[in-house]
């Protein structure tokens, strides 16, 4: 164990560490300059079928629904194409209505995820097309699909996800990339967002350096009983996967929410107690998250903000900052500070990180 370790003191650690080179991995061979687009092959579909495509619905469990969620996001907007997510686990419940046109994507790092095994199941009995987005090949989920991309995240040992979830999101966008150049989506469009992609790596290490000042704000947090993690649009998949990845690892309860939802209820539970991490991407939205910071603000919480923006002068009482790369890439660099954040609550509290209580890396009965 010491040896697969590395050098790191438990998986997690290790495995947010790797992944600049996990994602180097996922684009390698992919991305076209030539025609601004991304190569898919696993897909086995040609420009008319994915034309054809009416709809694409992301399937997963837990964090690799959350994937799901960035990922209908972006396909929505560089496609243009209607994109939704939700949780396997509910799917074969509710009698879902199975559009022949639409493209299904089951998520799954394992690929063992009985729940997300038996949605494809429930998917192919009713004629939907069913591709995966699976890690590990030859895994129960990769065969019943036959077709969809591989993540080459490289093996993940530690129950919390990091990853596997963000060669998710690199693997989406290539998909949104490859379905928008076969409709409107324009060749200059096309090129920033491969170049992006490009630039994600070492945006990612650049993010990691920022360690020692996330662990320090961790520390100072530690305490805390519960916290919320706020976002809007591309930021929202963002913080439910900050949410739970602090569960998970800390067992710090913490809820996500949607910025604009806050006034609408849990803004009553806002106190010097209760701190609140709001994900604020450089976009059109920006003034609005500064906005939602200083409500948080005005009733006495304590406010982490995790940007890529400019924001005014002590508007956060933390600010942790990363770089810029592409808009619709901001949600998958915002996502890596929220893994240390984590890491190092559950560290300042002496957690089992790689083993946290009541879970199982992949769950595989109902
Ligand atoms: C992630 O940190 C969790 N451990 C969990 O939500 C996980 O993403 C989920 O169980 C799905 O697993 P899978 O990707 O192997 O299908």
């Amino acid at each position: 164990e010491d040896y697969a370790l590395g050098g790191h003191p438990d998986f997690m650690r290790k495995e947010i560490a790797e992944q600049g080179e996990a994602v180097r991995r996922a684009l390698r061979g992919r991305l076209d300059d030539r025609f601004a687009t991304a190569h898919l092959g696993g897909l086995n579909m040609d420009a008319r079928e994915l034309r054809g495509i009416s709809k694409v619905v992301f399937l997963g469990c837990g964090s690799a629904y959350y994937a799901g969620q960035l990922g209908a996001q972006v396909v929505e907007e560089l496609a243009r194409i209607p994109a939704t997510a939700e949780p396997a686990s509910e799917f074969r419940y509710r009698n879902p209505v199975v559009d022949p046109d639409a493209l299904y994507v089951a998520i799954s790092q394992s690929g063992e995820t009985l729940d997300t095994l038996a949605a494809v199941q429930e998917l192919q009995r009713k004629g939907g097309r069913v591709i995966g987005a699976v890690n590990v090949v030859g895994s129960a989920i990769a065969r019943q699909c036959g077709a969809g991309v591989f993540l080459h995240a490289g093996p993940e040992i530690s129950v919390a996800s990091t990853k596997a979830l963000t060669n998710m999101s690199v693997s989406f966008t290539m998909l949104a990339l490859l379905l928008g150049r076969v409709r409107d989506l324009s060749a200059a469009d096309g090129q920033r967002v491969v170049e992006g992609l490009r630039a994600l790596p070492d945006a990612i290490d650049k993010v990691l350096t920022d360690e020692p000042a996330i662990a320090e704000i961790a520390q100072r947090y530690a305490e805390a009983r519960s916290m919320f993690f706020i976002g809007r649009v591309r930021a929202w998949p963002v913080a439910r996967e900050g949410a739970q990845k602090l569960k998970e690892v800390s067992y710090i309860h913490a809820e996500a929410y949607q910025a604009s939802e806050l006034k609408h209820g849990p803004l009553a539970l806002i106190d010097p107690e209760m701190p609140s991490v709001v994900i604020v991407p450089d976009d059109e939205l920006l003034a609005k998250n500064i906005n939602t910071i200083e409500q948080i603000k005005a009733r006495g919480g304590p406010v982490i903000a995790v940007t890529n923006a400019d924001l005014p002068a002590n508007v956060a009482d933390d600010v942790i900052r990363i770089p810029r790369v592409a808009t619709e890439l901001d949600a998958m660099l915002l996502t890596i500070p929220l893994q240390l954040l984590a890491y190092h609550t559950a560290l300042a509290l002496g957690r089992d990180i790689d083993k946290p209580r009541n879970l199982a890396k992949s769950v595989t009965v109902e």
